[in-house]
């Protein structure tokens, strides 16, 4: 085992009320009486908007952070209808914003719209969780790289903190579908993510670089070979207290 912090972020999408406070409940409890797991890692909850305010009042956590799947690119108030700002985020209670995930981006949110979203999230000192990742037919015409080059450059704004902006790597023919990459593939696509983010961005900073899509307690241990990846972004498994626990506890076996 290194000393080499991880993270493991769930991500509820549209799921979740109150009721289900009671799965993080159960993983804090776990982690309570497991203080290898959690010294040596990040755990962060990005649940809907409608249960940030009421989650952070009720959990008091040392080892869990909340944060919300997306927001305006405004920052503050404004007369976009339905839509929430970053500095409301914060307000309810949010440490966190997923940014760009690719579900977001197949309906309308572009590289130039994410940008002005980072720039909000950044001013309002919320971390940033920044989803970039290829299609299935862009990986097939080898594509993947191009893709990703570009939405490093373009999707985030050159005046956010960068020592606050995560990345999480992806690939959209993964989420929900069971397929991972090979295990080679992710090697040299996180080394490349972070030798990119590095040049474009003119820092010595390594970034930290999340693997997204189908993670679950039976794969996770493979990830665990490639010394690039950070953590992890996890989506459906999130939803279950067993399950997540199982993920964090599968890694370190
Ligand atoms: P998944 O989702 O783990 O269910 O594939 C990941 C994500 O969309 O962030």
């Amino acid at each position: 085992m290194t000393n080499k912090l991880n993270y493991f972020v769930g991500n509820w999408k549209m799921f979740g009320d109150f009721r289900s406070l009671k799965i993080i409940y159960r993983i804090n409890n776990f982690l309570s009486n497991f203080n290898k797991i959690h010294t040596k890692n990040k755990i962060i909850f990005c649940i809907p908007n409608t249960l940030i305010s009421f989650y952070s009042k009720k959990l008091k956590s040392n080892f869990i952070s909340l944060g919300a799947q997306n927001c305006h690119y405004n920052e503050t108030y404004g007369p976009f209808t339905g839509s929430v700002s970053a500095s409301m985020l914060k307000k309810a209670g949010a440490k966190y914003v997923i940014l760009g995930h690719s579900e977001n981006r197949l309906t309308g949110d572009s590289n130039k719209l994410i940008k002005k979203k980072t720039k909000s999230a950044s001013n309002q000192k919320l971390k940033i969780i920044l989803c970039i990742g290829e299609s299935y037919n862009e990986k097939k015409n080898g594509k993947t790289f191009i893709v990703l080059k570009k939405q490093i450059s373009k999707s985030i704004d050159k005046k956010c903190d960068l020592s606050k902006i995560i990345i999480a790597y992806e690939p959209i023919w993964s989420i929900g579908t069971g397929k991972v990459p090979k295990i080679y593939e992710l090697k040299k696509t996180f080394k490349f993510i972070k030798y990119q983010f590095k040049k474009i961005f003119k820092t010595r900073n390594t970034p930290i670089v999340l693997y997204g899509g189908s993670v679950n307690e039976k794969n996770v241990r493979n990830f665990s070979s490639v010394f690039e990846i950070d953590g992890f972004l996890i989506g459906g498994a999130s939803q279950s207290s067993k399950k997540f626990i199982d993920i964090m506890k599968n890694y370190y076996k």
